[in-house]
């Protein structure tokens, strides 16, 4: 006889089956030669060769791995080093790493928020900023994405909480590639006195004059209470950290957060990766605007094929095309023209808003727009 728990596991699969959005993994192989506008490599380091020498080093010096949570010997001088360099990055005296996004998420979310907190978040924030809301116990109200009017209506109507209030968003938004006015969320911020919590995952190295993010490229450096942010994706290595104006929220992230205290910590050589990858990203100054220009260029070919996209200059690229069928359709043949394309369906993104989701990288030429653009018709036909 079957179990219950088996048998509820393949009643879930079978449903998510018969949606068409049952997911499964591909692995690549190492020489894959795919044009690939899937990834989150947005300036290319994780295959610079100084970035590799970094993590060659730091493994002939440090070994393949930490060999411990980051409070018994895990916590090396390469993880110091890391959060400070990130912290004076991005305008913070205190910063602390963890070993993924996912996990920065969930303490800062799961941990700072208590019972009798509300907290604002806009409705697409990333699963796991979700996740650590859901387990904090804070009141969770969320406001149609990008609508600082509803935030600032949310916020009137709160003054007279007695609980915190904190205010969650993203600097680039992931399955969107668009962005809040940072400018006047922090006015909001002053006016009405919430904790700002911000992740810059996806702007960090494609955005601002030294490339620590969206902050630096609205003029508001330094100005929300946490920032959280990734190295495995513009820095090219693996891992993630918190930064604050607060040194307690480090602390209590020490001392309080699973997330951080009972796991092996990041490996030194992703750490050196990290510390190499912050260096050229800083020295990329000149190059940044020229990528806004590519991402400016890619949006306005799209348009004029007859693609919907929204305008701007992030490294993500939307192109919604509703039915999931159909975005798996587009997929596959972008993938047999040898253009390597994610294919984002609910739950990841609202219902009916399937959408190929383009990743933008340095190094990307004409020749590679014009044989995107034209699999794209092809697509289409
Ligand atoms: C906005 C955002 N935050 C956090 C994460 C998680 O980061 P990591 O991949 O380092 O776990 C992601 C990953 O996709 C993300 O898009």
């Amino acid at each position: 006889m079957i179990s219950l728990w088996l048998s509820r596991l393949k009643k879930s699969l079978t449903e998510r089956e018969a949606q068409g959005l049952l997911r499964q993994l591909h692995a690549r192989t190492s020489s894959e030669a795919h044009l690939n506008l899937a990834d989150n490599d947005y300036l290319a380091l994780s295959k610079d060769p100084s970035v590799i020498a970094a993590a060659e080093s730091a493994l002939r010096e440090w070994g393949a791995s930490s060999s411990a949570s980051p409070l018994v010997s895990g916590y090396t001088a390469l993880h110091e080093e890391l959060e400070k360099k990130l912290a004076a990055w991005h305008g913070y005296p205190h910063g602390i790493i963890f070993n993924t996004g996912y996990a920065a998420n969930a303490a800062v979310l799961g941990g700072i928020p208590r019972e009798g907190d509300l907290v604002l978040a806009d409705r697409l924030i990333h699963a796991s900023m979700l996740s650590g809301i859901e387990s904090s116990g804070a009141k969770l109200v969320r406001f149609p994405h990008n609508d600082l009017d509803t935030l600032e209506l949310k916020l009137t109507e709160a003054v007279n909480h007695t609980g915190a209030v904190f205010v969650v968003t993203e600097s680039v938004y992931s399955m969107d590639g668009d962005s809040p006015d940072l400018k006047r969320l922090s006015e909001l911020r002053e006016r009405f006195g919430f904790c700002w919590i911000l992740d810059e995952a996806h702007a960090t190295g494609w955005h601002g004059a030294t490339g620590s993010g969206l902050q630096e490229e609205q003029g508001v450096r330094g100005a929300a209470d946490i920032v959280v942010g990734t190295l495995g994706k513009a820095l090219g290595s693996q891992g993630a950290y918190v930064l604050s104006r607060e040194a307690d929220v480090r602390a209590s992230l020490i001392n309080f957060s699973g997330e951080f205290i009972y796991s092996t910590y990041l490996a030194p050589s992703s750490a050196a990766a990290g510390l190499a990858a912050i260096k050229r990203a800083e020295a990329l100054a000149e190059e940044r605007a020229a990528l806004h220009v590519l991402s400016r260029e890619w949006r306005g070919a799209l348009t004029a094929a007859g693609f919907v996209v929204p305008e701007g200059h992030s490294a993500i690229i939307p192109i919604v095309l509703g039915d999931a069928n159909r975005t798996v359709h587009f997929a596959k043949k972008l993938k047999d023209a040898g253009i390597k394309v994610s294919a984002i369906r609910p739950p990841t993104v609202p219902a009916g808003t399937g959408r190929l989701r383009i990743s933008l990288r340095r190094g990307l030429t004409s020749a590679h727009l014009n044989k995107f653009i034209t699999a794209m018709k092809e697509a289409a036909l």
